[in-house]
């Protein structure tokens, strides 16, 4: 796989270089409310407009359907790119062709998800955009894949233009890479695994991959009723995903599933909802479970404690709210003071790490793909890593 530096000693003083990050950050109204993934593609970007590159960056936001949605705009991501680069970023879009640029220069391509062609299942409609995408670049571009968090995605800014241009790995997909090749290849022992969200469903492949590799995989969040249903406690009015009660079953008969023994209940979904903390044999009709409890949470610190490997993915609690987040900090809390390789697994719960003001440093690694780790770990092949080693 070349690198963002084998590119940079080619030279690209005067060369436009197409880079795809992942942009894609949590928004309330037009308000970043989690600027991670902005900040972890920075130094790709500063070490390509620093070494002379005029550099495109290509990147999406949200699941926009149809067209150009305005609420899926990058604008506001472009403010914040401005801000931490020191210089404004532009917005441009690809239907006005090729944008005039200087060296160093850093402008943003409109969300790349407004034009339908990019999330195509048609070949043909993709290599058609990623063309065009290429087309900007002029003569001797070249393209740098440092969107970690859309590497999973076979879509045309992170696969087919890969195919367009030569194609380099940026830092910031070769630093994520080698965090998940530790995590699969021989992690140091005891490897715990923690999980939590809301759907089993979705983390059931992540769950059969890792529970091989595993020591002991604590589950927390949401999806913890569905394996509390299996072990035959009601769950009241908690999350619960009846078609999967047998599969949870059956995963808990590898003995090394730890589910929380507390849950903290409330009877409305809701900040101000009446809250309890009670046993999972007592979780009342009508009741539903929002947060570990402390017991849990202090069992959970125990394996983590001892473990020499960590992975988590997943909130323990719906974290947002002030009375449903002390289980999630509290299992932050014991991996950062525990001294294992510590890696969280994007998405929401690195969300959770910065939300809940703890330090990013205590974690080894805050990775900014939450579904692209997740399928690395399930041990997919991911099309945007594949196109890079062709
Ligand atoms: C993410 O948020 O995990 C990535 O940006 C990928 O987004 P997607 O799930 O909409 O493809």
């Amino acid at each position: 796989m070349k690198t963002v530096d084998d590119l940079i000693n080619e030279g690209v003083e005067g060369r436009t270089v197409l880079v795809r990050s992942d942009l894609n950050v949590p928004l309330d109204g037009d308000r970043i409310t989690d600027d991670g993934r902005i900040r972890a593609s920075l130094p790709t970007i500063q070490e390509l407009s620093g070494a002379g590159a005029q550099v495109i960056i290509v990147a999406h936001l949200g699941r926009p359907k149809g067209g150009p949605q305005p609420e899926f705009s990058l604008a506001p991501v472009a403010a914040r790119l401005g801000e931490l680069l020191g210089a404004p970023v532009r917005i441009i879009e690809l239907a006005k062709g090729t944008p005039d640029l200087a060296a160093g220069d850093v402008v943003l391509l409109e969300n790349i998800r407004f034009d339908p062609r990019e999330t195509s299942k048609n070949d043909d409609e993709r290599a058609e955009l990623a063309h065009e995408l290429a087309e900007l670049t002029g003569d001797d571009g070249a393209f740098v894949s440092d969107g970690f968090g859309v590497v999973h995605r076979k879509q045309a800014s992170v696969y087919d233009v890969a195919q367009e241009l030569p194609a380099y790995a940026g830092g910031l997909v070769l630093a994520e890479v080698e965090v998940a090749q530790r995590l699969t290849s021989e992690p140091q022992r005891p490897y715990a695994v923690v999980l939590g969200g809301s759907k089993v469903s979705d983390k059931l492949a992540v769950i059969e991959a890792l529970l091989p590799k595993v020591d002991a995989l604590l589950v927390g969040g949401g999806m913890c009723f569905t394996f509390l249903a299996a072990q035959g406690y009601g769950v009241g009015s908690s999350l619960l995903e009846r078609d999967q009660i047998g599969t949870c079953r059956a995963l808990l008969e590898s003995g090394k599933i730890v589910l929380p023994s507390d849950v903290v209940v409330a009877d409305a979904f809701a900040a101000d909802a009446k809250t309890d903390t009670v046993a999972i044999d007592a979780i009342p009709d009508g009741w539903m479970g929002l947060d570990i409890g402390p017991a849990s949470v202090a069992e959970f610190a125990e394996v983590l404690g001892r473990a020499k490997t960590v992975f988590w993915n997943g909130p323990m609690g719906v974290f947002e709210l002030a009375p449903f987040a002390e289980g999630t900090r509290g299992v932050a809390q014991a991996i950062v003071d525990g001294d294992a390789f510590s890696v969280v697994g994007g998405g929401d719960s690195a969300a959770a790490v910065r939300a809940l003001g703890l330090p990013e440093d205590g974690f080894s690694h805050i990775s900014t793909g939450g579904g692209a780790s997740l399928e690395y770990l399930e041990g997919k092949s991911l099309p945007g890593l594949v196109v890079l080693e062709q």
